[in-house]
């Protein structure tokens, strides 16, 4: 007869391995995890694999977005956010705009390198898109990242009243990123007490100066949404902030997110953080590893963030996400390779050097009047630049708020880029009395090409201009 002891030590090893954990890409994300936050596809009308062409109308639809209050949204196709574009790097995109607004508008698509007069702004790019009528844009994807589309025109106004929609392009070559992809837009939006939008001049002079946050905030267009979850199953969350005005920090438990992309595709290196700072317009990307034991429930929170003066001023932390952790057992994250990509920092010598100095003033009337070195955007003349040049400019904010620069058409690189690790931007945080230094090379795409705060606010009443790219 068997010793039980012998039994035991023959058994033994099977028990271990039956209760070794699987590894993330393993196991499926549990059923249903992104019911509450997955963005509609547009049907692609196109039967060439490598042309994505769609229909996108503008049009206001009524929503429940605060439960029990119907708001008339200003959507893309019907829908907050507007439908996702998803695409592969290379392929070329149509998108059959039409205006059914009661009011002119336009696409912008930001961050993408598009020709000049694909880039959506009107009056220099483009004719205005007048109410009930069209316009088709037609380009190919250069570049592989998180993007976004929104009009500019009034575009305080109309990114704030929900015109906006992300963009994907991915790139089959690139080095894999563990977890399931989400596309997350963190936005807010102001609605009064019988559910109706707020006026974009909501708050006169301070609402200018301050700009303008709103009343709830929104992920992928809901109020406090479901994201549901397994204990270590990797996500794959790109991150865009799509409102006019408010910064985001946003936490889960100090849990580690790894930072993968920023807003021109892949970082250098990956990198362990503890929250996502985004402000308006940025796109990072992260992996983010569900932490919570089986069978229980959390919340994902937005910080008050800085960002100059009377911003955090008794303010608190808002719940935005509930992230759910189902009854399953917990598995082992996959590694997130460190090397991602190389980038080549932008060779300095013999660039040209400017200043831009970000200004806010009052005009005769005491309305606010913001500009770039003084000059409010409707007087200012274009700065003139050459195709194949590099530019090396000084973005200088001596005012008493943050402001969030972009450039349309360009990646630009910081010339001594945040924690050592380079990156593509197209949208930079430039904190009050601060300074930050960007390099661009322009290649050859003239035209016309704005540059301004992505605070809409403060773009709407001055500051913005314009660089005149020539051949
Ligand atoms: Cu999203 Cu002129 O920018
Ligand atoms: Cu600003």
């Amino acid at each position: 007869m068997k010793s039980p002891l012998l039994l035991l030590a023959l058994l033994l090893p099977l028990a271990v391995a039956a209760q070794a954990p699987l590894k993330s890409s393993e196991v499926k994300q549990p059923d249903g995890w992104d019911r509450d936050l997955a963005l509609t596809i547009p049907q692609d009308l196109n039967p060439d694999p490598h042309i994505l062409e769609i229909n996108l109308e503008a049009v206001i639809k009524e929503m429940e977005i605060v439960p029990g209050k119907k708001t008339k949204v200003w959507t893309y196709n019907g829908t907050l956010p507007g439908p996702l574009i998803k695409a592969n790097v290379g392929d070329r995109l149509i998108v059959h705009f039409k205006n059914s607004l009661p009011m002119a508008t336009s696409i912008h698509w930001h961050g993408l390198r598009v020709p000049n007069d694909m880039d959506g702004v009107p009056g220099m790019t483009q004719p205005m898109v007048e109410p009930g009528q069209t316009f088709t844009y037609d380009f190919v994807l250069p570049d592989a990242g998180t993007f976004w589309y929104h009009p500019h025109v009034d575009s305080a106004a109309q990114v704030g009243y929900g015109l906006y929609g992300a963009l994907i392009v991915n790139d089959p070559n690139e080095p894999k990123i563990p977890g399931d992809e989400l596309v997350l837009v963190f936005s807010d939006m102001s609605i009064d007490d019988n559910g109706e939008l707020l006026g974009p001049k909501e708050g006169g002079r301070f609402g200018d100066l301050f700009g303008r946050e709103g009343t709830v905030v929104l992920v992928n267009g809901k109020v406090l949404p479901t994201l549901t979850v397994r204990q270590g199953k990797q996500q794959r969350w790109r991150v865009i902030n799509a409102s006019r005005t408010r910064y985001f920090t946003l936490r889960y438990k100090r849990s580690p997110l790894v930072i993968v992309g920023s807003d021109g595709g892949l970082i250098e290196k990956s990198r362990t953080v503890d929250e996502i700072k985004l402000v308006p317009a940025e796109r990072h990307d992260f992996v983010f590893t569900p932490p919570d034991a089986p069978n229980s429930e959390g919340v994902f929170k937005w910080y008050p963030t800085d960002r100059g003066f009377g911003s955090t001023y008794n303010r608190l932390a808002e719940d935005i996400m509930k992230i759910k952790t189902v009854n399953e057992p917990r598995v082992t994250p996959d590694p997130v390779p460190e090397q991602l990509r190389t980038i080549v920092p932008i060779d300095t010598r013999g660039a040209k050097e400017r200043e831009m100095n970000l200004t806010i003033g009052y005009d005769r009337d005491d309305n606010v009047s913001m500009g770039i070195n003084g000059v409010n955007y409707k007087d200012a003349p274009p700065i003139m630049a050459k195709v194949g040049t590099t530019e090396v400019w000084t973005i200088r904010n001596d005012t008493d708020f943050n402001h969030p620069f972009h450039l349309h058409g360009f990646f630009f690189q910081e010339v001594t880029p945040a924690n050592g690790v380079m990156q593509w931007k197209d949208t930079i945080d430039v904190p009050q009395h601060t300074q930050k230094k960007i390099v661009v090379k322009f290649d050859d795409r003239p035209g016309m090409w704005m540059y301004h705060c992505h605070i809409l606010d403060h773009a709407d009443v001055g500051m913005m201009g314009h660089l005149h790219l020539i051949n």
